[in-house]
């Protein structure tokens, strides 16, 4: 069985020193309960990276705590004031980097095609790609969710060297983010199973391995539903990682 995978997307949140107190909580519940066997990703903003690596290092925690980035720059290097490139956050600790959120689709007009190029540059330096994917309330309510999360899937695969075995999938309809509206686990299957189906269309072995993780208002107290469904391999959590109990009990739930 694939190892469930729990992300934390801290967004645009916090200061030195919450991330410090955060990450600090979060290694002591993971020395708590040492037998825990899920793979625990960390994205903050850019600037805590460097200090929450070493706290992890301290800690000797790192295994299990693993350090992911929340955008990156498509391109490789050069005069792109304000980018940070893949090997930036390579050198950095980074093993994961979040593509194509709805939010940068959104505030950043962030194209299928920028998508693409990002997780060309981070899949070359070796680092895994979490693919943002999902549909609108207006897509959602016209049907079109399919659609959509097809076509956005299929602009990243089409593309010859995208490598399958270093890929993770993040579906996150765009009117369960941060409205604390939730797909239901069943609704979220049906996407997952069908984004499953795409997957096997390029390569029918390596799509039963690649985790497609959920993402919009996970919680606690709903996190055990989802992860009972056969295609939901993880979740990618925003405003509830930036709870340590909340994100403890998300955690707790994935090692059930
Ligand atoms: P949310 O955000 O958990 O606050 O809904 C999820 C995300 O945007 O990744």
């Amino acid at each position: 069985m694939m190892k469930k995978i729990v992300a934390a997307n801290w967004k645009m949140n916090g200061s030195f020193q919450q991330a410090a107190d955060l990450v600090g909580e979060i290694i002591n519940n993971f020395a708590k309960a040492p037998q825990f066997d899920v793979v625990t990703v960390i994205c903050p903003p850019f600037l805590y990276l460097p200090q929450i690596r070493q706290q992890l290092q301290t800690s000797g925690k790192i295994q299990a705590l693993q350090l992911g980035a929340q955008d990156v720059s498509e391109y490789e290097k050069g005069a792109y004031t304000g980018q940070i490139s893949a090997s930036m956050l390579a050198e950095a600790g980074c093993k994961y980097v979040i593509i194509g959120h709805s939010e940068r689709r959104a505030f950043c007009s962030e194209s299928d095609t920028n998508v693409l190029k990002k997780c060309l540059q981070v899949q070359r330096l070796g680092l895994i790609p979490i693919l943002c994917l999902g549909e609108t309330r207006a897509e959602y309510e016209d049907q079109k969710t399919q659609f959509v999360v097809e076509s956005q899937l299929t602009a990243i695969l089409n593309h010859k060297d995208i490598k399958l075995e270093k890929l993770v999938i993040a579906y996150e309809p765009i009117w369960a983010i941060g409205t604390g509206l939730t797909a239901t686990p069943e609704q979220a299957q049906k996407v997952h199973h069908l984004l499953r189906g795409v997957l096997a269309r390029y390569d029918a072995q390596l799509a039963v391995k690649v985790p497609i993780l959920y993402g919009g208002s996970v919680k606690a107290e709903n996190a055990k539903g989802l992860f009972e469904q056969h295609d939901i391999n993880g979740v990618l959590v925003g405003g509830a990682s930036l709870d340590p109990n909340e994100f403890w009990g998300i955690v707790s739930a994935a090692n059930d």
